[in-house]
């Protein structure tokens, strides 16, 4: 697939909003793709371009002039998209961990692998709302999420003992810059995601999580005979698995499989295909446990179906 494939795909299959029709414009504009396809080629996906020129001051959408000020502003577009990473952290898929969560026997110890700013690392500093069923927790940030099939929602949060996270770029909460960073990633036009990302970086600000810097498979054992001494252990990892290529996720699998923790994994349906979950018309993740599909999920947590 060439860039203007994937742009054009992306506008089809994966953006919503202003972003739709974005994605389409630069797919059909050879200047813009030249200048895209000098970057190395990790660096040409479209949301690490997108969210670039956002970082950078420029507009979000096709109607404000987008790709004429990507153009007249390449040198800082191009200094953006490399040195920074798509690392898109999503507190609403706490919505999707905590009913497997809640299957596992605490006081837990949780290792995020992919954590990025480490905000699905503190499912117990959010209220949840299931259908009509009552809250869940307490605090700014309520995650809502539309259920079907019976899933075992619990009654309280998880205890969770020791928490920590690992990522190749772990990214800091404190640091102004990075939290921008974070919300240029939220798509134009999701005002709620961004004020929840908003709410969910302060909460994380005023108790920063451990985030270890290193690579999942050679970081994780490490950190595994640490948590041992304080609890269950649950490895979770929720969006990781894109980036890895096929062999590092295989050896990623293989790792966790191996060692005496439980497992729980919350990706794209084609990202873990030995999970053999049905082919729903939805763009899904699959929550499993333990290699065990529980649940099809929003990848943003705002709906679940349990299995
Ligand atoms: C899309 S973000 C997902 C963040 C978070 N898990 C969530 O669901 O909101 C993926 C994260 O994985 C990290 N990552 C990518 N490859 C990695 C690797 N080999 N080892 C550790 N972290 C990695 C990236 O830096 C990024 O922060």
């Amino acid at each position: 697939m060439d860039t203007a494939d994937v742009y054009r795909t992306f506008a089809v299959r994966e953006a919503r909003g202003p972003y739709r029709e974005l994605a389409a414009a630069i797919a059909a504009d050879p200047g813009l793709i030249a200048l895209i396809d000098a970057l190395p080629q990790p660096k040409r996906q479209p949301n690490l371009l997108l969210a670039s020129v956002r970082y950078e001051g420029g507009p979000a959408t096709e109607q404000d002039g987008f790709r004429t000020w990507a153009k007249d502003h390449w040198p800082q577009v191009e200094r953006t998209v490399l040195t920074r990473r798509t690392q898109t952290n999503e507190a609403g898929r706490c919505a999707s961990l905590l009913p497997v969560l809640a299957q596992v026997e605490g006081p837990l110890a949780l290792i995020e692998v992919g954590a990025s700013a480490g905000l699905c690392l503190q499912p117990d500093r959010y209220r949840y709302v299931y259908d009509a069923r009552p809250p869940i927790g307490r605090g700014p940030v309520t995650l809502t999420c539309a259920t079907e099939g019976d899933p075992p929602i619990p009654d309280a949060l998880p205890g969770i003992a020791w928490r920590a996270g690992i990522d190749l770029a772990p990214v800091d909460v404190t640091d102004p810059g990075e939290r921008r960073w974070l919300e240029c990633l939220v798509w134009p036009g999701e005002d709620t995601r961004r004020d929840r990302l908003r709410q969910a970086l302060a909460i994380a600000a005023e108790n920063p999580p451990r985030l270890v810097e290193g690579d999942a498979t050679a970081t994780l054992p490490g950190l595994v005979a640490e948590a041992k001494n304080h609890g269950t252990v649950v490895v979770y990892h929720s969006a990781l698995l894109p980036y890895l290529t096929p062999g590092a996720r295989d050896r990623f699998v293989d790792l966790v499989t191996s060692l005496d923790v439980r497992w729980i994994s919350n990706e794209g349906t084609a990202r873990l295909p030995h999970l053999k979950v049905p082919d729903g018309d939805r763009l899904a993740f699959v929550t499993a446990l333990d290699g065990v599909p529980k649940a099809l999920t929003d990848p943003h947590g705002s709906w679940l179906n349990w299995l």
